[in-house]
């Protein structure tokens, strides 16, 4: 990757985080765990440091969480179709456990946002009324991911 569009694909990552609507505020996150198969899914990026380390949440339950336990080489993918600008990144993932930093977080996140990460239910279980998901009343399963890039297309 030349540097002018190393420079190009940087600010348009960090310009996702910020700018609503941008096409990369969601990513193809890929993984693969021992069963060898890749699974994708969309993810939030929520963050992107100077030094280009991604950040995504989650709960510690889902199946990502266990993949990257298991092989921390990760795939993201992302898509501006206004400027046909694919971006692909290989990287590892991090598991964050700086609980500090993660209490920082849920500190500033909205009671909304919380949800995502207290049901009494890992994500991916069958529900019978996705209306009736119960939360627990006290902790909550957060997680923040890093993911380190080791390749950029
Ligand atoms: C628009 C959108 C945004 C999402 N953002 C996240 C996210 O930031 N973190 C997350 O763990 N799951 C997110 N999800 C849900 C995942 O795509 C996925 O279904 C879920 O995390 C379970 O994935 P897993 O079982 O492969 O770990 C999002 C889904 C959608 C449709």
């Amino acid at each position: 990757m030349t540097n002018s569009i190393f420079q190009e694909v940087k600010k348009e990552l960090t310009n996702g985080t910020s700018e609503k609507g941008h096409p990369f505020r969601y990513g193809t996150l890929g993984t693969v765990g021992v069963d060898s198969i890749a699974r994708l899914r969309t993810v939030l990026i929520r963050n992107v440091s100077k030094d280009l380390v991604i950040t995504f949440y989650t709960d510690r339950r889902s199946k990502k969480v266990t993949h990257i336990k298991e092989n921390k080489k990760v795939s993201l993918l992302l898509f501006n179709p206004e400027k046909m600008l694919q971006v692909k990144i290989e990287g590892l993932g991090h598991i964050r456990t700086d609980m500090e930093s993660l209490d920082k977080i849920w500190e500033s996140m909205s009671p909304e946002s919380k949800l995502d990460y207290i049901t009494t239910q890992p994500p991916g279980s069958g529900l019978k009324n996705p209306e009736m998901l119960e939360y627990l009343t006290e902790g909550n399963y957060f997680c923040a991911i890093d993911i380190h890039p080791f390749k950029m297309e």
